[in-house]
């Protein structure tokens, strides 16, 4: 399995660019499936989450090109690209071996229910990050018409055709707001779903389904109203640039006490992370809506955050804030609201001379801490991004190893450090097993 090795110590100082949203593209490669046309998608990251939503789909029928195959993920290329194909769907079924590992796949639920009648899809299980179950997805097809029976491990769900209902959702969630989006579009007469996620992912499938014919009300707002029509046809999308990437980048350029430039991003997404840098004593430009600069702070002073739904801090920046937390002045708090179980990136942070505690959903963090280079592991895709993070400003060279869950959401992380200054080597190993079928817990 390939690792990482960071030598830290070096500012970050230069321009970096953003890749287009994961969790973005994943949604809106499920869309696909909404339509006989083909459907072509740009700004698709070169990640492995990507490849595996692709695998998804052709494991259905689809065709599905993406500029990117399998393969190298330690390379830059030209654009990513994606086409898509879901003419036939012979096998509409999001098999177990798939759903293992990447629980993202359970988006494929409604638009197969809304294309093709029936759908099975196997439970995603728990992750690594916590339960994670799927049952407001359900109930909210079931209330557009579905029947759902569960049987060896899958879920199967029939309608002829969904019809449009009202559904308020018991808590805010995000690929459920996408999944009965999806769902809704091709149902027929009018679908309500109120207390929805605003993500701006959400907003992204919805502007791409807009471009596909359907008509959509709200989204990014908590109420949607959608109109269903009978059919969509092909568009071609482009996927705004990825938040969460940018936001680790500008952590990277302020923990290292850089001078970085964060371009090809979206400025207007990252409210809640810029306000809390600024708190913590970063020096924080936005030059724009697509850049954002980040300066050495004369003294990084503890800040407390606490995840929430967009608008608020996001789940997916608090391993990132946490590295960051360890170099600040006082006690910061940081609290996880979101999942019950994503606090994996502590115990190796604290391997690296991290002072933190852990008490229920709040850890505690005592800072600065001079952090030393150490022998660490990723258990998921954010906390190896807090565990680079940590490597950049450590004494003496960090080895991280299974980089395989960074992969599924940073493109070409390594280059795209290395160009700004930061001396990150990725080590291959040519006879460990294929890292794809080592991956089972998924983000
Ligand atoms: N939940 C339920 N019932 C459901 C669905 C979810 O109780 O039917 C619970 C989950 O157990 C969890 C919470 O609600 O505790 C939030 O889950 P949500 O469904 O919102 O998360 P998700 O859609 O599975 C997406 C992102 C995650 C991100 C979360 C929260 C994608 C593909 N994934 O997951 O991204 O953390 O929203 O913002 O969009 C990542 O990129 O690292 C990642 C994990």
């Amino acid at each position: 399995m390939d690792k990482f090795v960071i030598r830290g110590g070096n500012p970050l100082v230069g321009t970096v660019s953003v890749s287009g949203a994961k969790n973005s593209a994943l949604p809106c490669m499920a869309a696909a499936i909404l339509t006989e046309d083909e459907v072509t998608l740009e700004n698709i990251p070169h990640v492995r989450d990507i490849e595996t939503e692709r695998r998804l789909l052709t494991s259905m029928g689809a065709e599905v090109e993406l500029r990117h195959p399998a393969g190298s993920f330690s390379s830059a290329g030209p654009e990513d690209r994606t086409t898509i194909s879901c003419r036939t769907l012979s096998d509409p079924v999001a098999r177990y071996e798939i759903v293992k590992t990447m629980r993202a796949t359970s988006l494929v639920l409604g638009p197969l229910v809304a294309r093709a009648g029936v759908a099975r899809v196997a439970m995603p299980g728990g992750c690594a990050i916590g339960a994670r179950p799927i049952d407001l997805h359900i109930k909210g097809l079931e209330k557009m018409g579905a029947t759902i029976t569960q049987e060896h491990g899958y879920i199967e769900a029939r309608a002829d055709r969904l019809r449009g209902a009202h559904f308020v959702f018991d808590r805010i969630i995000v690929t459920g707001t996408e999944d009965l989006l999806m769902a809704a579009v091709l149902a027929e007469g009018e679908t309500l779903l109120e207390n929805c996620a605003r993500e701006p992912e959400v907003a992204d499938l919805a502007s791409l389904l807009t471009a596909m014919g359907a008509q959509i009300e709200g989204a990014g707002t908590a109420t949607i109203r959608v109109e269903g029509v009978s059919s969509l046809h092909g568009a071609r999308y482009r996927i705004n640039p990825d938040r969460i990437e940018a936001g680790t980048l500008l952590i990277a350029g302020a923990i290292t006490g850089g001078d970085l430039i964060v371009s090809n991003c979206n400025s207007a997404h990252l409210g809640a992370l810029l306000e809390k840098l600024r708190e913590a004593g970063v020096r924080v430009e936005v030059l724009g809506p697509a850049a954002v600069r980040v300066r050495a702070a004369q003294r990084l002073g503890a800040a407390d955050i606490s995840t929430e739904e967009y608008p608020g801090f996001p789940t997916d920046m608090q391993a990132q804030y946490m590295a960051l937390a360890t170099q600040a002045e006082g006690v910061s708090l940081v609290r996880e609201n979101i999942f019950e179980n994503r606090f994996m990136h502590v115990q190796e942070l604290a391997r690296m001379g991290a002072n933190i505690k852990i008490e229920g959903n709040t850890a505690t963090v005592r800072g600065p801490a001079s952090l030393s280079a150490a022998a660490v592991m990723c258990s998921d895709l954010r906390a190896s991004a807090s565990l680079v993070l940590a490597a950049l400003v450590a004494d003496g060279e960090t080895i991280i190893d299974r980089v395989y869950h960074m992969d599924r959401g940073y493109e070409h992380i390594e280059e795209k450090l290395r160009g700004v200054g930061a001396q990150i080597q990725r080590l291959g190993n040519l006879f460990a097993p294929r890292e794809a079928e080592a991956v089972t817990s998924a983000e």
